[in-house]
């Protein structure tokens, strides 16, 4: 795929991390870049960096936020060519060990993030 200014790429998990450093690039790259996260400190940061950048708040395991917030992308920038799904937890505790049981309620958070917050995003962004 060519990154150029004709591209509109939202990307999750886009204030910290492998997020981040996607959103870096490709403003690099001069592409239009919408970028979501649940961490509105982090976003203001983004927000600061790069003025050009769209940044939404939003919960990626909400699927009616996450709805809502593909549907405030592309009515900003008239469409949305790329997803990159970045938002994800990483729960140490949820490994069973020979000292604790397995933390099925952390597990359930992480699947919620993860994986369905992955998926709501491919299904809204695929329409
Ligand atoms: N960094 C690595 O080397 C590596 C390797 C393998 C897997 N991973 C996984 O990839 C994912 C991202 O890794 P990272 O290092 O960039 O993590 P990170 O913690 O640096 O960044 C994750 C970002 O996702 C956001 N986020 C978390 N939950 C969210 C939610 N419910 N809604 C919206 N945003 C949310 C956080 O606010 C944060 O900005 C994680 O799931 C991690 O476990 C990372």
């Amino acid at each position: 795929m060519k990154i150029s200014e004709k591209l509109v790429v939202l990307v999750t998990g886009g204030a910290m991390g492998l997020g981040l450093a996607t959103v870096e690039l490709l403003v690099s790259l001069r592409a239009r870049v919408c970028c979501v996260d649940l961490d509105e400190k982090a976003l203001q940061t983004v927000a600061d960096r790069f003025p050009e950048v769209m940044c939404l708040k939003c919960d990626v395991s909400v699927e009616k936020d996450v709805k809502a917030t593909v549907e405030r992308c592309v009515a900003h920038f008239g469409e949305l060519h790329a997803l990159v799904n970045s938002a994800g937890i990483n729960i140490p505790s949820m490994f069973l060990t020979s000292k604790t049981a397995l933390d099925t309620k952390a597990l359930h958070k992480m699947f919620e993030v993860n994986l369905f917050g992955t998926l709501y995003f491919c299904k809204y962004a695929a329409v």
